[in-house]
């Protein structure tokens, strides 16, 4: 970032905020300078992840918020625009992943639970966002979490990798639509990154976590959710002013191979 307090005077909403990524990603915008609206339903983590962004000097709320739900998603972006009068950035990183079948022995219901959270919240949350940023004219920028599964499926994971893919088909059909109002729209798909997911992950799978870091990334190391932070901040900020309609791998090479 050529300026460390590139989202001063920003007002930017994180969902997933309590979760690994969405943590890190939260702090790391309100270190920039953004005022932060975290929204996660883990309303104890959440509640804690912006009462130590605000310990450490900057500006952070938390509001308790299933983005599955339409009116959840309303009042999130409603409660934002009462207090603050403008959305600037959003990211949204809020999903679930538990699968661990093919997919004519998956179950109707999950596939409906995993399309719930992880692709119809995107939906929601754009609609919501975008709408807001389109009230105050002032345009923004919003960052989509994809995965490297939007483009390299991994096995047993139906419905996680069809919400991913769609999360990218989001991405870039609300870039076609709103660049001209001054949106820019754009998705970052993390490789494997040292998350509470990743780690549930590997325990569900009976992974051996050195094997994995070998196979999921060029590095032989898992990503950090400070390095999905830093690309979020990036695509936030102006400095990434000609990019739209794009998905950011930050993925330790793993597409490369
Ligand atoms: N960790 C990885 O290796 C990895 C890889 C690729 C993509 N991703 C994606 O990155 C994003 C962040 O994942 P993470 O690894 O930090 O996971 P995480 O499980 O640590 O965090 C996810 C957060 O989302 C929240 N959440 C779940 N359902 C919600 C709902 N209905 N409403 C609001 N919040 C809800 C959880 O409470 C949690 O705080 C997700 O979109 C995930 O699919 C993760």
């Amino acid at each position: 970032m050529s300026d460390s307090r590139g989202l001063a005077d920003r007002v930017a909403v994180v969902t997933g905020a309590a979760g690994g990524m969405g943590a890190a990603i939260s702090h790391r915008l309100a270190v920039a300078g953004a005022f932060v609206i975290a929204a996660d339903v883990n309303e104890e983590a959440g509640t804690a992840v912006a009462a130590a962004i605000r310990e450490s000097g900057h500006e952070a709320d938390f509001i308790a918020t299933d983005v599955s739900q339409p009116t959840a998603v309303a009042a999130l972006v409603q409660a934002t625009m009462d207090m603050h009068g403008r959305l600037d950035c959003a990211v949204n990183a809020a999903a679930i992943e538990f699968e661990q079948v093919p997919l004519a022995e998956a179950e109707d219901d999950d596939f409906e639970r995993m399309m719930a959270v992880n692709l119809r919240s995107v939906f929601l949350c754009m609609k919501y966002e975008i709408q807001a940023m389109l009230s105050t004219g002032r345009g923004g920028s919003i960052v989509n979490i994809g995965s490297t599964n939007s483009f390299r499926p991994q096995v047993n994971q139906p419905a996680y990798t069809a919400s991913k893919h769609g999360v990218v088909g989001l991405t870039k059909s609300a870039a076609l639509d709103y660049t001209k109002h001054g949106i820019r729209v754009n998705a970052i798909a993390p490789g494997a990154i040292d998350t509470p997911m990743l780690r549930e992950a590997l325990e569900r799978w009976s992974l051996d976590p050195q094997r994995v870091e070998r196979r999921m990334s060029l590095f032989g190391r898992f990503g950090t959710p400070r390095e999905i932070a830093n690309a979020a901040l990036w695509l936030c900020s102006d400095d990434s002013s000609f990019t739209t309609g794009h998905t950011l791998a930050v993925d330790g090479g793993f597409l490369a191979h």
